[in-house]
């Protein structure tokens, strides 16, 4: 097992207090804090790498495009995709899902086509189907989930059908720590004859993935959650969708050829990457994945496991909080509410002691709607976050309360 107290000495940021406390960061969900080898890793390619990447014939370049490259390969293993030709770099989850709902979706489907999401996406894995149902008509269709926060796989066996096309998924909910089971999902997507999307926004911190053992058709992710920068994320797709689908922005870098009458577009990835692309958070990400891959993604989930069970048994022994989401599988989240306190009284007493949690909807309303709440207070755990810190937050918590009731 990795020495994870030693882990968080590579987060300078942790090294600093916060309204005079040591900070305790807690909101890893929303995004997580960098360690040393990826802001190393962005700053020297600043330093002395910086360089355009695909066009320049001198060495800086070559070198610039190496890395980028390098990174890329590196997202690939992670993943464990057949090839770099099905690993996009995008923005994130959003563009992501949005790539895939404008370039295959809204030239593969057609109006009353069916796209299954569930009860707990997050916006951007609700908001992009919406507007293209507003342009093309596809029906977007919903599957509940419990009042434990967990869907049920035969509930949706029965909402498959001929006109299923897509089936759009998270794989664990940032609202509620829900894991779902991607790869009997996929199962049942693929059975029916539909495509499968997972958004592994969260996921990709916490949990091994392997697409090919999901066999999932489109998978997301986001740098920024998984410990690299903002600003870059992947779109995983298997080859021949990638190869079926028209560009989903037009530009530099995504053309072969160009003419006033046509253009022949670049082959995988980059058809979908028009533009100079974000080569800091590309090399970025890929430090990040190292940083992932050397502590071991079993070992991860297993710590992270530990610390959800310690602080859920902390946290029912408070009197008036009740937990949102208490999924049989479940990933470093916690969604609480406590009896009479408004979730944002509660987050910003907490920042006094140094406590840094979220509460907010988490741009997940209908998860909000299901349990009618109007938002809840949400502790993320993440690699460098342990046992002390879970003291604190429920020290905070319980000082809190004595302040607002
Ligand atoms: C489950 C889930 N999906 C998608 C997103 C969107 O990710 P991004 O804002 O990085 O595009 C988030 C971000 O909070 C998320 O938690």
């Amino acid at each position: 097992m990795p020495d994870f107290d030693q882990i968080r000495q590579q987060f300078p940021i942790l090294q600093q207090t916060e309204n005079g406390q040591p900070l305790v960061y807690l909101d890893n969900g929303a995004t997580s804090q960098k360690p040393l080898k990826v802001i190393e890793t962005i700053e020297r390619y600043y330093r002395v790498q910086n360089a355009n990447v695909h066009r320049g014939v001198y060495g800086l370049s070559e070198r610039a495009t190496e890395l980028y490259e390098g990174a890329r390969e590196k997202v690939r293993g992670f993943l464990n995709a057949k090839s770099t030709k099905e690993i996009v770099f995008v923005r994130g989850v959003t563009e992501a899902v949005n790539l895939v709902a404008q370039s295959w979706a809204r030239t593969f489907l057609k109006a009353g086509d069916e796209v299954l999401i569930t009860e707990m996406e997050h916006h951007s894995n609700i908001v992009p189907w919406q507007l293209l149902r507003e342009q093309i008509g596809i029906r977007l269709r919903v599957l509940p989930m419990n009042d434990k926060g967990e869907v049920c796989l035969g509930a949706m066996a029965d909402m498959v059908n001929e006109h299923t096309k897509l089936v759009s998924v998270t794989h664990m909910s940032n609202a509620l720590g829900t894991i779902n089971d991607v790869k009997r999902m996929c199962e049942i997507a693929h059975s029916v004859g539909a495509k499968f999307m997972a958004d592994g926004a969260q996921a990709t911190a916490h949990l091994k993935v392997d697409v090919q053992d999901i066999d999932c058709d489109f998978y997301a992710l986001s740098g920024h959650k998984m410990y690299g920068p903002t600003g870059i994320g992947v779109l995983y797709a298997k080859e021949e969708l990638l190869e079926a689908m028209p560009p989903y922005q037009g530009g530099g870098d995504m053309i072969y050829s160009v003419t006033f009458d046509s253009t022949e577009f670049n082959v995988l990835p980059y058809k979908f990457e028009a533009g100079t692309p974000n080569i800091a958070g590309g090399i970025g990400l890929g430090a990040a994945v190292d940083f992932l891959q050397e502590l071991g993604m079993d070992k991860v989930a297993a710590y992270e496991d530990e610390l959800l069970h310690y602080a859920t048994n902390q946290l029912k022994q408070i009197e008036g909080l009740r937990i949102i989401g208490e999924a049989e599988r479940k990933g470093g989240v916690i969604s609480f509410i406590i009896d009479d306190i408004h979730p944002h009284d509660m987050a910003t007493l907490m920042d006094q002691d140094g406590i840094c949690v979220r509460a907010s909807h988490h741009c997940a309303m209908p998860v909000m709607q299901h349990f009618k709440v109007p938002s809840t207070v949400r502790a993320s755990f993440g690699v460098y976050n342990n046992f002390d810190d879970i003291d604190r937050l429920i020290a905070s918590i319980e000082e809190s309360k004595e302040m607002l009731l």
